[in-house]
């Protein structure tokens, strides 16, 4: 039952937005980006192996990947886990992850390409872990969080970001012009984690600082790689170009943007670990 706040609601209120990519369905938005994201989030192998250590697999379990992505995480959770499904609208994705697993050596995973709202039980059953990592592209989040407690034997574990202001800054640079992003809105961890006290589940929040440097080999191609991260327009190119040259530092890899990020961890167990 809904309180003073209903957290459902205002979850699609402010991310309607998030499912029209200048007019593209969300699966043709992550298709287009699939490439240039597999190539940037694949070298942090760090952070990934700081996640799927928290997540703490055991050798006998079988984890549900929603919304995979490349297989940041579901590749290293194959190594250690019995089996993995990775789900994920995106075809583009999906071929990004089968050719990762090709080079990584990997079987044990098995891909679906289906939305998480689209997908029905029978299709991909229950799993040890269910989890989710910055890939809640859904407009019903109570639907979509109460599938995921129901596909889950062991542990749900969900990853996102503190804030959606994911751009360093920039969109402040611009601030008053429609690539603005600034609000004063409850951040999406909190509205995940107060919709599931509202449905009687008791989360675990950790919170992890991520740091990490992007290097480039000039101010051109920081440009070319921001506008295509950021969907920046042509006609901001130059406010961009402006805001990434006071930015980048050099230093002996080329020019370096130093990231800093947090990130969290919304977790609950259903049943005790049973370590193999
Ligand atoms: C930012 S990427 C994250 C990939 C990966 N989980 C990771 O942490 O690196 C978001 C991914 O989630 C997928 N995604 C988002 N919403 C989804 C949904 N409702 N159903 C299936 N896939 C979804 C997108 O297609 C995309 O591949």
């Amino acid at each position: 039952m809904p309180g003073i706040i209903n957290w459902n609601e205002l979850w699609k209120a402010t991310h309607i937005r998030g499912f029209r990519h200048h007019g593209e369905d969300l699966a043709a938005h992550w298709d287009r980006k699939a490439e240039a994201f597999n190539k940037r989030v694949m070298k942090h192998k760090e952070r990934a192996l700081e996640q799927v250590e928290a997540i703490g697999i055991a050798p006998n379990e079988t984890v549900l990947d929603m919304g995979a992505g490349p297989g940041r995480l579901a590749i290293p959770l194959a190594r250690i886990a019995k089996s993995v499904t990775a789900l994920d609208q995106s075809e583009g994705m999906l071929s990004c992850l089968k050719e990762n697993m090709q080079a990584e050596g990997i079987s044990n995973i098995n891909c679906i390409r289906k939305s998480w709202q689209d997908v029905t039980p029978d299709e991909i059953q229950v799993h040890d872990v269910v989890l989710s990592s910055n890939s809640l592209g859904v407009y019903d989040l109570k639907e979509a969080l109460t599938k995921m407690d129901s596909l889950a034997r062991r542990a749900v574990f969900i990853f996102t970001f503190t804030d959606g202001n994911r751009d360093d800054g920039f969109s402040q640079f611009l601030k008053g012009e429609k690539h603005s992003r600034d609000s004063v809105q409850p951040a999406g961890y909190l509205m995940i984690y107060n919709l599931l006290a509202e449905m009687g589940i008791y989360a675990d929040v950790r919170i992890f600082d991520w740091e990490s440097k992007e290097h480039y080999s000039s101010l051109d191609e920081a440009v070319a790689s921001w506008k295509e991260m950021r969907d920046v327009p042509a006609e901001e190119e130059p406010k961009l170009r402006e805001f990434l040259s006071a930015r980048l530092t050099k230093d002996e890899q080329g020019l370096c943007m130093h990231r800093r990020s947090k990130q969290a961890m919304i977790s609950w167990q259903k049943s005790p670990h049973t370590a193999a």
